[in-house]
């Protein structure tokens, strides 16, 4: 398995140019589902996730084909309509194969996606919209059997939380169904808005998208499309604190600042330099600083994908700060391996007390998650010696061309290959 080996203590300096978005990516690509025409995704990001969506769309019958950052689909086949567990498994936004199938086939059966190391993450929310589009559903062998008989209808569907996969799901599904369906609680987050720019493309009819409440008109067709996915928010932050927690000064281009702007606002607020432009933002590490604490909320709140980034950055900032999860019950798994650095943490259900410390120093340490494997990295950048972050095929998932961008920009680290 490969390793990451980090000496630092090197202050980031340079340019870095932020990827295409992940979490934006994926539901487009599952999208392309929804028409037999072919479509082109440019800005794709090339990462184990996005590989593992276009193995699955091959297998449902979508031949798809990554040639660097672009995406391209082609007329379809005959579609399955069964999602097995080993495609299933490898990645939870897998889930959004039911909103297309469902639509096109008016039914789908898909390996229930399991556990994670971040919290239970049900999928009782997409189940209860399918059921108001008119689906049935029932569990059998570890799979859920949805079927629409006479095809999705529209309805009112009222989310209990904002989920965005679910939102996402409904978007994916309605935009075919008869009549109209209102989304009321949707999530706000600019992945939602970038699909549903990429449905209203293909034809589709929908309002709202980034308002919390979306209505769709549902069509009888859609036709293929050429888009180009908005930077990822999340890597975009990663880089932010990257600069902060070593005292470098990092421009960040091809990014839209105000989807950041909660991590933002809080590195100001903590006393760091940060100037934004139209597609870049700076951020330079000043002197007197003080720790900020947050809370993760829904978009536009501070992203739960940046808490344990910014986790890492509050243990090395004189003075006391706490950190509340409130959208995932367990994702404070990245503080045992921050405590192997020296941090002072303690947890207290879902708040995180955090007192400064004067420095880390690098330890061996081991990747329970995506974020949580980034916030290691950024400890490691900070620490004095090395560093050896393990089981990073978490961070493949989600961070294109990690080292190389690191290393650009001054870090001293290296990926190694260890049986
Ligand atoms: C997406 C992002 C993920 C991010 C999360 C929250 C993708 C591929 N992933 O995940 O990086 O951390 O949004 O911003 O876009 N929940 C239920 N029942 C459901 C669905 C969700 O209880 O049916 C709960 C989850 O367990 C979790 C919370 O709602 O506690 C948020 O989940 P959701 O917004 O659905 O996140 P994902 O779409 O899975």
């Amino acid at each position: 398995m490969d390793k990451i080996i980090i000496r630092g203590g090197k202050k980031l300096k340079g340019e870095v140019i932020i990827s295409g978005s992940k979490n934006s990516a994926l539901p487009i690509l599952f999208a392309t589902l929804l028409t037999d025409e072919p479509s082109v995704i440019k800005n794709v990001p090339s990462l184990a996730d996005i590989n593992t969506t276009v193995e699955f769309l091959n297998f449902i019958g979508k031949k798809t084909v990554k040639k660097g950052n672009t995406v391209r689909t082609y007329p379809s086949e005959k579609y399955r309509h069964i999602a097995p567990y080993d495609l299933v498994r490898k990645m939870r936004a897998s889930i959004l194969i039911m909103g297309p199938l469902l639509a096109r086939l008016n039914r789908v059966d898909v390996s229930l996606p399991g556990g994670c190391t971040i919290g239970a993450r049900p999928i009782d929310i997409h189940l209860d919209a399918f059921k108001k589009l008119g689906a049935g559903i029932f569990v059998e062998g570890g799979y859920v059997k949805t079927l629409a008989e006479n095809g999705l209808k529209g309805a009112v569907i009222d989310l209990k939380f904002p989920s965005v996969g679910a939102t996402e799901n409904i978007l994916l599904s309605a935009v075919l169904a008869k009549g109209k369906t209102t989304i009321i609680n949707a999530a706000k987050e600019p992945e939602i808005e970038d699909l549903a720019n990429v449905l209203n493309k293909m034809g589709a009819k929908i309002n709202g998208a980034s308002t919390g409440k979306i209505v769709i008109d549902g069509v009888d067709g859609l036709r293929g499309f050429t888009h180009e996915v908005i930077p990822d928010r999340i890597e975009a932050a990663t880089y932010m604190i990257a600069a902060a927690i070593t005292k470098g000064d990092i421009v960040l281009k091809s990014v839209i600042p105000k989807h950041i702007e909660a991590v933002s606002n809080k590195l100001k607020k903590s006393g760091f330099f940060v100037k934004e432009n139209k597609t870049s933002i700076r951020v330079k590490w000043v002197k007197s600083l003080k720790p900020h604490n947050i809370k993760t909320e829904v978009y536009p709140g501070f992203p739960t994908d940046v808490q344990a980034q910014w986790m890492a950055l509050m243990c090395l900032l004189k003075g006391h700060s706490k950190i509340e999860e409130t959208i995932f019950e367990n994702r404070f798994m990245h503080v045992a391996e921050l405590q192997r650095f020296g941090a002072n943490i303690t947890v207290d259900c879902k708040v995180a007390n955090i007192t400064g410390v004067e420095k880390f120093s690098g330890a061996p340490v081991m990747v329970s998650d995506l974020r949580a494997g980034a916030a290691l990295v950024l400890a490691g950048l900070a620490a004095e010696v090395k560093t050896i972050v393990s089981r990073i095929y978490h961070l493949d998932r989600g961070y294109e061309m990690l080292e190389k961008k690191l290393k650009k920009l001054g870090a001293d680290i290296k990926r190694v290959h260890s049986s």
